[in-house]
């Protein structure tokens, strides 16, 4: 047969979307014994099971002649391929080079990388280890204690995220901050604790350019001069971008200074240097592990059937819900504490690749593109917005996160909590029917007009999607496969809807209108003429309360 057409496998899935949609979840399960079994794929100690979709193996087949369509199996050859993908910025997107076993070969732009790969993390791991080792010291001679990332967006969520959640695996001895924040408040409130003396800051950027983490850089920079003297800056600060000559002018001294290069997004960056503080946190051991992880995923995405393929059906689930469903969010939801930061990593990931309106050529996109992401750990979302996900008038699918077994936590806890994540799954998908609550309302002696007035507020339509990710333990390598089968979702979204997933234009503007602000805004006096009414409002109202 020949292959279809975008548009024409779209219109394929809507019709078969129509023929399904009086099908319910629970009647799929009622009919095939065999669905989870046919709806889960495993990777080594992961498992994921989208066996609670509302989807058949006819969805899978359409969905796969979308990918085909959209020539998702070429587009991810030419990523992997090290070529220049990310058109609009003219740079390869190679992050996978980072984690690919040292010695390999990796073509990058027509260059193998692998040495300067190995070169860098060797000199990130040999610092690491010197740090941890105490061999290397502040200025007064005290080993550190503390370790202060100063970086924002891909220069803090990843390693942020990962140090929280390998926290078990982090020295207790060396505790690792996040600094990141222009608000003065988030400097101030990690360094009220900590001794200059034992503290190292390493400054993350890209670019080295970034308003935030240069000013932050600055005042930390200005907070240990003070304490220790100017002569002690130099042994209190590391830096890692891949602007050399801009960390230069800032003063750290070169054998502090790791660098990596601008075929690595910064949203994809903590597999690079950008790992530095996570890597002395857990060991240069661990980090090559979480390495690992990013690398088996790397394997199974290009090497296992799109049918079978973990970050392809995560991906083309996601487009199911997007495009045919019109769904407009998609929450993750760690039942692991330790992956709290993880929904906020994924933010930046999903949503500053995907949110795009346009074609890798310039025109404009005929569907919907990224949906909102969001999360927080359950339990605790339970307790918060988890009733909207239930009863509102939005239907959100949702990716269930949970450890088979706990690190370092308690076993019964972790019974409960696993539990709760089950449980949440299959209320979504069942929910409660009208009869069922009128029964069960019956049942506790209501009369006929208290049921009538009750029941419409105790039915829960179910059929909610959700997927669920279940891995052995929180381990390094676990923590690299779930990082890295995300970043692959996000690709393989992109290239059905032909984006750009690796640029971030969407930033620019409110950074350049900052620039423009940021003189006002500071000048009591400055004239207000020029701005829109909105803005010369607040300001004024703002030196207003000011001045009383
Ligand atoms: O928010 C825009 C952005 O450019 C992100 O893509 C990036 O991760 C972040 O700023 C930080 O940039 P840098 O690492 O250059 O400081």
């Amino acid at each position: 047969m020949p292959r279809l057409t975008v548009p024409e496998a779209y219109a394929a899935l809507e019709a078969h979307r129509v023929a399904i949609r009086a099908r319910r979840t629970v009647d799929l399960f009622a009919e095939d014994p065999r669905r989870f079994d046919r709806f889960h794929v495993r990777l080594d100690d992961l498992v994921y099971d989208y066996s609670r979709n509302r989807l058949t193996e006819a969805t899978i087949r359409h969905l796969v002649d979308l990918a085909e369509a959209a020539g998702l199996a070429g587009k991810r050859e030419k990523l992997f391929s090290g070529a220049r993908y990310n058109t609009t910025e003219a740079r390869p997107a190679m992050h996978m080079a980072l984690r690919a076993p040292t010695g390999a070969p990796v073509m990058v732009d027509g260059r193998d990388v692998s040495g300067d790969v190995a070169a860098e993390r060797a000199k990130c791991d040999a610092f690491a280890e010197a740090v941890r080792s105490g061999a290397l010291r502040g200025a007064t001679g005290k080993p550190f204690t503390d370790v202060v990332n100063i970086g924002i967006g891909g220069s803090d969520l990843g390693p942020a995220m990962a140090a929280r959640a390998l926290s078990p695996y982090v020295r207790p001895d060396l505790l690792l901050h996040f600094v990141s924040n222009v608000d003065g408040a988030d400097l101030a409130d990690t360094l009220k604790n900590l001794d200059p003396a034992t503290t190292l800051f390493i400054v993350s950027s890209k670019t080295f350019t970034t308003q935030e983490t240069m000013t932050n850089a600055a005042s930390a920079r200005a907070v240990v001069a003070m304490a220790l003297g100017e002569a002690a800056v130099g042994d209190h600060f590391a830096a890692v971008s891949t602007k050399l000559d801009k960390v230069a002018a800032f003063g750290i001294r070169p054998d502090r200074v790791f660098g990596f290069w601008d075929w690595v997004g910064g949203r994809y960056s903590m597999w690079s240097a950008i790992g530095l503080a996570l890597t002395i946190g857990v060991g240069p051991q661990h980090f090559a592990e979480f390495l690992a992880g990013g690398h088996d995923v790397d394997a199974h995405v290009r090497d296992a059937p799109l049918d079978r393929n973990i970050p392809v059906l995560m991906g083309l689930i996601g487009v199911w819900h997007r495009n045919v469903w019109g769904y407009a969010a998609h929450a993750v939801i760690p039942y692991d504490q330790r992956l709290a930061r993880f929904p906020a990593y994924l933010q930046q990931l999903d949503m500053e690749s995907n949110g795009k309106s346009v074609h890798f050529d310039g025109r404009p996109v005929e569907r919907a593109t990224g949906p909102i992401i969001f999360g927080e750990p359950g339990t605790n979302g339970q307790h918060a917005f988890f009733q909207l996900l239930h009863q509102g008038t939005e239907i959100v699918p949702v990716d269930f996160i949970v450890a088979a077994e706990p690190t370092a936590a308690d076993a019964h806890h972790h019974n409960l909590l696993f539990a709760n994540c089950l449980a949440q799954g299959e209320a979504l998908m069942r929910g409660r029917s009208l009869s069922e609550v009128e029964a069960m309302l019956a049942g506790q002696g209501l009369s006929r007009e208290e049921i009538a007035a009750l029941a419409p507020h105790k039915v829960f339509s179910g059929d909610r999607p959700s997927s669920t990710i279940l891995y052995r333990s929180l381990t390094p390598r676990n923590l690299g496969r779930l990082v890295a089968l995300y970043e692959h979702k996000v690709f393989v979204q992109s290239a059905i809807w032909d984006i750009n997933p690796f640029d971030q234009w969407g930033v620019e503007l409110g950074k350049e209108l900052c620039n423009r602000l940021g003189p006002i805004v500071a000048d009591p006096q400055a004239s207000l003429d020029g701005l829109d009414g909105a803005t010369a409002g607040l300001i004024a109202a703002r030196r207003g309360l000011q001045a009383c």
